[in-house]
């Protein structure tokens, strides 16, 4: 069964929202191990997809797989284990700014009610030392940095031990070091055998951390491979994305 088993898929997906196709036919592989960064506009569908894989959005049509069970029509309790696979990065962060930045890492883990406070403030603090942050414990999200919040997000997601994390544009806005905190992260997830796909529009990041694209325009795919296959292809919004010279064909709709 050659890994069939290890990897989430979308097959022939739409989804549409007051009649209007937000996704159509949309076909995506993520590969245990085969890092992937979906690339579009602003407002292609990308964060879509991430909600529809994490069940969050029901698609009209086509099919979702988790490794190898399919999600779509699964009664959500036998959903909700596939998706503990899974944790996510949100665009922004996401933190509750009412919990300290221990009480936002560790809040699943004590809902789930399984370890003691010792054991979920051990795996807290060591979540908080992979990212870097770990003298922020006690501290309230507004106290933090934007780059340090999207750290402590990313601990957050690493605390249920997933196997894929997904990455909502995670260096937006950050500085150059704050971008290279990021990447080395992802790398060193990578690294220890966590598959990560990522949504941006940030080409560098996007190269240092992935082995392969998805292309999305106007709702559909438009080109999928490796950043080889993507310098050289002659699909015009592919061209235009890497190098900009006519923005007519990203005109919104
Ligand atoms: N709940 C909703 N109701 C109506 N339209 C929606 C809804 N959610 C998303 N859309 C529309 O679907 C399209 C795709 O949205 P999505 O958030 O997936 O885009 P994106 O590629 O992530 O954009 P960005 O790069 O700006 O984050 C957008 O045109 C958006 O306006
Ligand atoms: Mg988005």
């Amino acid at each position: 069964m050659s890994g069939e088993g290890r990897c989430i898929r979308m097959e022939k997906v739409c989804y549409t929202v007051g009649g209007r196709a937000i996704l159509t036919d949309f076909d995506l592989l993520l590969e245990q191990g085969v890092n992937r960064t979906i690339l579009g506009v602003s407002g292609a569908g990308k964060t879509t997809i991430l909600k529809l894989i994490l069940g969050l959005l029901e698609p009209q049509a086509g099919s979702i797989s988790i490794n190898g069970l399919t999600i779509t029509g699964l009664k959500e309790a036998r959903y909700r284990e596939q998706r503990k696979k899974i944790a996510i990065v949100f665009q922004g962060g996401a933190l509750f700014d009412s919990m300290t930045v221990g009480e936002n890492v560790g809040y699943r883990l004590f809902e789930e009610g399984r370890l003691s406070e010792a054991e979920v403030e051990d795996i807290v603090r060591e979540k908080l030392r992979f990212v870097g942050v770990e003298p922020a414990l006690d501290l309230y999200p507004a106290e933090l940095s934007g780059g340090m919040k999207k750290r402590v997000a990313i601990a957050r997601a690493l605390a249920a031990d997933p196997d894929y994390i997904f990455f909502d544009e995670p260096t937006t806005g950050l500085d150059p070091i704050g971008v290279y905190n990021i990447v080395s992260l992802m790398q060193r997830l990578q690294a220890e055998g966590k598959t990560t796909l990522m949504v941006t529009h940030d080409l560098p990041t996007a190269f240092a951390t992935s082995q392969r694209f998805t292309f999305l325009h106007q709702s559909r795919l438009v080109f999928e491979g490796t950043e080889a296959e993507m310098r050289a292809s002659s699909i015009p919004e592919v061209q235009q994305f890497l190098e900009p010279t006519d923005s007519s064909l990203f005109v919104h709709q």
